[in-house]
């Protein structure tokens, strides 16, 4: 599929997708969301890609909400949809089985905030403003926000966000949970590239059984999570990967990991 609002790039295991509609502030319309789910499908047929960042393109906006101009125009049949879209589009998001870094350049708002919310953690340039301001438009959030940020920040502060509609500075949103860390602007892109490339050092299948573990134990009971855990720490010590990482520790060098999710 050839992409018009979206770019992605792949290189040494880390696959970097950019909204790319500057015009609209990086707006989510339902040609986005299409090429973002094509985008989400191809990464995951890419055995050698161990990371993903998420930013947006123009230097204002990581993504400023679902497209107001698309949603103005919506029968309550055609709303549903357009929520049903965006949601299978951020739960393809958060399901992908490898970890996901969300660099948050600018406006965060609406549906741009739940696309961050939907991401694994969250670094922010100084500029960063996030928000879910639906309320303003007479509407409440529709791509997860209203389960995701209480789960996230709990109940208290999501409903202050949602019943005002007010924006946070990046500032505030690490103090909420919202983002780990924040930077200039210009060191935020080299930061998330940094940890990225640290990241993508690590085995792809203990990064996934990682991700897949603390996903899973969240929903559950710390009992069956601790049970979750050691099953996946069992296959994971039974993985060429395990092999090489406890072997290289034992022969005083680094590790390359070569095993796939399926080795
Ligand atoms: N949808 C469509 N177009 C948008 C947009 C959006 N969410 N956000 C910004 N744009 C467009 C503007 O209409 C404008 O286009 P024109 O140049 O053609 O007029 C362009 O992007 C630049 O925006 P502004 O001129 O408004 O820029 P600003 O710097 O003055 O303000 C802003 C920036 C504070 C982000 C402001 O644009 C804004 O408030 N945007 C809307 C934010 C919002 O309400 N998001 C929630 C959307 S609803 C949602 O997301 C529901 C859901 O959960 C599914």
């Amino acid at each position: 599929m050839a992409y018009s609002s979206i770019d992605l790039s792949c290189g040494d295991g880390i696959a970097t997708l950019t909204f790319n509609r500057p015009k609209a502030l990086n707006a989510l319309n339902t040609t986005l969301l299409e090429e973002f789910t094509d985008a989400l499908n191809s990464i995951k047929k890419d055995e050698s890609i161990r990371v993903l960042i998420l930013t947006g393109a123009g230097g204002k906006a990581f993504v400023a909400g679902a497209d107001i101009t698309e949603i103005a125009t919506l029968s309550p049949l055609g709303a549903k949809k357009f929520a049903q879209n965006g949601q299978d589009a951020i739960s393809t998001l958060q399901e992908l089985a490898i970890p996901v870094i969300a660099a948050v350049n600018g406006y965060a708002l609406g549906g741009g905030c739940e696309m961050a919310l939907a991401c694994d953690f969250v670094y922010a340039s100084e500029k960063a403003v996030f928000g879910l301001p639906e309320i303003t438009l007479g509407v409440i959030p529709g791509f997860g926000g209203t389960q995701r940020l209480p789960r996230l920040i709990g109940a208290n502060r999501a409903k202050e966000m949602i019943f005002t509609g007010k924006h946070l500075t990046a500032a505030e949103a690490k103090e909420f949970g919202l983002a780990n860390k924040v930077f200039a602007p210009e060191e935020l892109l080299p930061a998330v590239l940094e940890v990225a490339k640290l990241i993508a050092t690590k085995g792809k299948a203990s990064l996934c059984a990682a991700k897949q573990t603390i996903g899973q134990g969240l929903n559950a009971d710390l009992a069956t999570g601790l049970s979750i855990e050691r099953d996946a720490f069992a296959l994971c010590l039974a993985s060429p990967d395990a092999k090489e990482g406890t072997g290289a520790f034992l022969e005083k060098r680094k590790p390359v990991f070569t095993g796939g999710l399926n080795s």
